[in-house]
C-alpha cells in the first residue's frame, strides 16, 4: 500500500456507529468511577462491548490500521498499528498530551495530577512521582512495610470466616490498604477522606458543566494535614525527600495514587482471583507454587511471575483504562501522512486487547503471556513508552501480594458471573456481580 493513503477516512455513518454504539456507552459507564447501574446494564444488553467486531469490520472495509474519524466533535485518529502505537507512545506528552476532557474531568478531583500535565511541568511532576512510587524497581523501598498491611487487612477480613467474597469486600479491603500505604495507620472508621474523593470523582463522570466541588476544600485539607505528619514507611513520608519544586503540587500527585490504588487496582485484584480459582489447572500450578514457601518476603511475591502473568492478564481481557486518548500538540508523521496539530489519537485497548484476528490467545486466560517479557505495546493496560504508568511495579506488587494471600490458605469458586473457560472469555465480566464461596479445604 502507498503510504499516503494509509490514513483512511470513515464514513458518516461509520463515525455516527462508532460514537453511538460505542463512545456514548463509554461515557455513561463512568470515565473517572464506574456507574454500576450503566455498566451492569450495557455488561448485559450490549452485543459488542469492547468495539471488538465493530473496529475488525472497519479494519477490513478501510484495508488500513489508521483510521480517521470524529469522537464527539473532536476530529480524532484511530491507530490500529503497532508501529503506529509505539510512536505515540514514546512521544507522549511532548507531542501526544492530555486530551481536553480528560483534563476537564481529572482537574475537577486532581487538578496538577501528572497525567494531565505537560512539557517541564510533566517532567518535574514524573520526577518526584518516580522517585516517591519507585518506579524503576519491582520491590519498593517500603515494601515490607506495605507487605505486613496487607496481610494485617486480609487477616481481618478472613478472620471474619465470611463464606462469601463479593466487591464490597475488595472495595472496602483496597480502600483501608490505600490509606495505610499513603498514610500511615487509618482508623477503622475512617471513611471521609475517600468518601469525599469518590463524590468528587463521580461529579467528574459528567465532564462538562463542572463546578468546583463542594468537597475539594476539606479534602485537600485532610491531604496537606496528613502530609505534615506522616508515619515513617508511608509513601507521604517519602514525599519530603523526594525531588520537588513549588511546579510539583505534592497534594495532587498523592490524590491520583488513592484513585489508581482503590477502585482501579480493587477491580483488577478481584477480576484476577476470579479468573484464577476459574481455570483450575491454572489454580493448581499457582498453589504449589505458592506452597514452596512458609512465609512469603516481598521479594518471594516479586519471583512469582506466573502469579503476577495471572495479573496482567485480567488488565489485558477487561482493560480498565479501555482507551488511551492524546491531543496531538504540533504536526506530526503517523502512519508515513502527515497529520495537523489538534487532532486527536485513539489507541483503543478495550479492542486491540481483544483482536483475535492478531491475537491467537486474546480470548484466553494466558498467565504465560507474560513470562518473557511484561512490555508489550499491543498491550497497554497500564500504557507503555515514557508516559506508562509510573506506579506499575507498585500495583504489580499490591495486587500479587493480595492475590496470594487469598490462595495460600482458604479455596475458593466462583458463583456468577459464570466463566465457561472451554470457551472464549466473555467481552464483559463485571466486578460488581462477583460472588466467590469460599469451600473446604481437601
Ligand atoms: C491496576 C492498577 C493500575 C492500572 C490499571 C493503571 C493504569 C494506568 C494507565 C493506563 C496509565 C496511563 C493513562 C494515560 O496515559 O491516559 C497510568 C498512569 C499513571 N499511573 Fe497507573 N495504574 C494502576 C495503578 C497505579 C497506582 C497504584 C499508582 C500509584 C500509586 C499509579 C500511578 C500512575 C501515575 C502517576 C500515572 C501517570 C503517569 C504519567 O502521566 O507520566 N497507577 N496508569
Amino acid at each position: 500500500m502507498c503510504p499516503m493513503e494509509k490514513i483512511r477516512t470513515a464514513s458518516f455513518n461509520d463515525t455516527f456507529k462508532f460514537n453511538l454504539f460505542h463512545i456514548i456507552p463509554y461515557f455513561l459507564r463512568g470515565i473517572f468511577t464506574r456507574s454500576r447501574f450503566w455498566s451492569v446494564l450495557f455488561d448485559f444488553i450490549h452485543p459488542d462491548p469492547m468495539a471488538v467486531k465493530f473496529c475488525q469490520i472497519i479494519r477490513a472495509k478501510y484495508q488500513t490500521g489508521y483510521i480517521s474519524t470524529y469522537l464527539f466533535k473532536n476530529r480524532s485518529l484511530l491507530v490500529f498499528d503497532y508501529d503506529g502505537i509505539k510512536h505515540v507512545l514514546d512521544n507522549s506528552p511532548f507531542i501526544y498530551a492530555d486530551p481536553d476532557l480528560k483534563r476537564m474531568g481529572m482537574s475537577h478531583f486532581q487538578p496538577n495530577a501528572l497525567t494531565i500535565s505537560r512539557g517541564e511541568e510533566w517532567k518535574d511532576r514524573r520526577r518526584f512521582n518516580e522517585s516517591v512510587l519507585d518506579s524503576d524497581t519491582q520491590v519498593h523501598g517500603n515494601a515490607d512495610f506495605f507487605h505486613k498491611i496487607i496481610l494485617a487487612e486480609i487477616k481481618g477480613l478472613l478472620n471474619q470466616e465470611r463464606r462469601y467474597l463479593v466487591w464490597e469486600d475488595f472495595d472496602r479491603l483496597f480502600k483501608r490498604i490505600t490509606l495505610r500505604i499513603i498514610f500511615g495507620e487509618a482508623p477503622q472508621t475512617e471513611t471521609e477522606l475517600t468518601e469525599r474523593l469518590e463524590r468528587m470523582m463521580r461529579e467528574s463522570n459528567r465532564v462538562f458543566l463542572l463546578g468546583k466541588s463542594k468537597d475539594f476544600n476539606e479534602f485537600y485539607r485532610a491531604i496537606r494535614a496528613r502530609l505534615t505528619n506522616p508515619e515513617p514507611g508511608s509513601l507521604s513520608a517519602r514525599c519530603s525527600h523526594a525531588p520537588s519544586s513549588s511546579v510539583t503540587r505534592v497534594e495532587n500527585q498523592v490524590t491520583h495514587w488513592m484513585f489508581a490504588m482503590m477502585e482501579t487496582l480493587a477491580t483488577n485484584t478481584l477480576r484476577a482471583l476470579a479468573l484464577i480459582v476459574a481455570h483450575p489447572r491454572v489454580q493448581e500450578r499457582v498453589r504449589i507454587q505458592l506452597a514452596r514457601y512458609v512465609a512469603l518476603s516481598p521479594s518471594d511475591i516479586i519471583s512469582l511471575k506466573y502469579l503476577r502473568g495471572c495479573l496482567q492478564e485480567a488488565m489485558r481481557l477487561w482493560p480498565t483504562t479501555a482507551m488511551l486518548v492524546r491531543l496531538m500538540l504540533t504536526d506530526d508523521q503517523i502512519g508515513g501522512v502527515k497529520v495537523p496539530a489538534g487532532t486527536q489519537v485513539i489507541i483503543l485497548n478495550s479492542f486491540l486487547h481483544r483482536d483475535s484476528e492478531n491475537q491467537p490467545l486474546a480470548d484466553r486466560f494466558s498467565p504465560e503471556l507474560w513470562s518473557d517479557t511484561e512490555t508489550n505495546y499491543h498491550f497497554n493496560h497500564l500504557s507503555n513508552g515514557t508516559q506508562i504508568c509510573a506506579g506499575k511495579n507498585l500495583a504489580l506488587f499490591i495486587g500479587g501480594a493480595v492475590l496470594a494471600e487469598f490462595l495460600r490458605e482458604p479455596r475458593y469458586r466462583l458463583i456468577r458471573p459464570m466463566l465457561n473457560v472451554s470457551k472464549p472469555l466473555p467481552h464483559a465480566f463485571n466486578e460488581f456481580l462477583i460472588k466467590l464461596e469460599r469451600v473446604p479445604m481437601y
